[in-house]
């Protein structure tokens, strides 16, 4: 018979420059909801991650995980309830990462749509580790034989292959080690697109300041940008219907529902007709009401590096206790000598 797995939340946010309004709409909102849901919650800073696509200058690199750690805790990830951490402080991660490595088929991996994005024209450039990426990231989910994966819709495919390595590793090992990880993709705003274009993901690592809100911005630059953000000239409809070939239009709505915790339908019940000319500053509103008291929280634990540090540590420790004699299970199955 199967195993029973306990229910357990694993997630995690690349700290590979500083997080936008997609991240906390899509991710964070959701972790915090998850934690105080009452369920085991374990979320990841996941920097062996954060170096697989661009050269990052370590200073910085150091700061954006702090910087990061210290949104998640601004937006209410209590370090105590939830165990917050940075990845490469546990290295079963990455010890995991390359049994996988040697589970996952070329086959799977070739169709990753997130590598071809990334990689763009110049494949043959991109570093082996963001070809291995998705290994490395169903290595962090079943380390801790998480079951729940919340994420947003950008993360659907990888973990489908997270679910396609368990399986193969349990059918190729004859034991039912790995559990079957839920992806977690719900809510309004699993999906947030870029303020300048529409069919595009808000993204921190776009070129352009003004194609997304950050959790850093003030409220002056969040009125700004959702300003300038691009629309059409046409008033709000009564129904989502009306929204169908209005990719900008459709996600400033969005925005305004998962912000004000309600949903689109309702959103247009009570804007239908309007323009942007005041709808804009209505979401420029509610944004910075929502972003400010993270950014103030964020700068005050800024203040001091070395307890975000700390948290961190002991964060890393606690996962360590959970990862550390799953890995040593692995290697056991796999027909690793263990006698250290
Ligand atoms: P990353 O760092 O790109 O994004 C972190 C989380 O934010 C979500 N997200 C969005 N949601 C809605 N709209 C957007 N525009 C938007 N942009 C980002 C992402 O879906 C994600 O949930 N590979 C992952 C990090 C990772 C991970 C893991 C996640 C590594 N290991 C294990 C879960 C479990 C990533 O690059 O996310």
């Amino acid at each position: 018979m199967a195993p029973q797995f306990t229910p357990r939340v694993f997630s995690g946010i690349q700290p590979s420059g500083g997080l936008t309004l997609g991240n906390y709409l899509g991710a964070l909102k959701r972790f915090v909801e998850m934690q105080d849901s009452g369920m085991e919650t374990i979320y990841c800073l996941v920097d062996l991650h954060a170096i697989t696509d661009k050269w990052q200058e370590p200073e910085r690199l150091r700061q954006q995980t702090r910087e990061a750690a210290a949104a998640f805790m601004a937006a209410g990830i209590d370090p105590v309830r939830s165990i917050l951490f940075n990845q490469s402080q546990v290295s079963a991660h990455a010890e995991l990462a390359w049994i996988f490595n040697c589970v996952a088929r070329l086959g799977w991996m070739n169709r990753m749509t997130q590598f071809k994005d990334k990689a763009g024209k110049n494949a043959e450039n991109a570093s082996l580790g963001l070809y291995a990426y998705p290994s490395l990231m169903a290595a962090d989910i079943l380390s801790y034989h998480a079951t729940h994966v919340p994420v947003g819709e950008d993360q659907k495919q990888h973990l489908e292959l997270t679910r396609d390595i368990a399986a193969k590793f349990n059918h190729d090992y004859g034991i039912e080690f790995f559990p079957m990880t839920e992806p977690v993709i719900e809510g309004v705003a699993t999906r947030v697109m870029s303020l300048r274009d529409g069919t595009k993901k808000m993204s921190k690592s776009d070129p352009s300041d003004q194609s997304r809100i950050n959790l850093s911005d003030d409220a002056d630059t969040i009125a700004q940008k959702i300003r300038k953000a691009r629309t059409d000239a046409e008033p709000l409809p009564e129904a989502m219907e009306g929204l169908k070939d209005r990719p900008e239009a459709r996600n400033l709505v969005t925005i305004y529902a998962a912000l004000a915790g309600t949903t689109p339908e309702a959103v247009l019940a009570e804007f239908a007709g309007q323009g942007f000319g005041s709808f804009k500053p209505r979401l420029a509103d509610l944004a910075a009401a929502t972003v400010g008291p993270i950014t103030a929280e964020m700068t005050r634990l800024m203040a001091d590096p070395a307890e975000i540090d700390r948290i961190l540590g002991r964060g890393a420790d606690r996962a360590d206790a959970i990862a550390r004699p799953i890995l040593q299970k692995t290697y056991d199955i796999v027909g690793m000598i263990r006698s250290r």
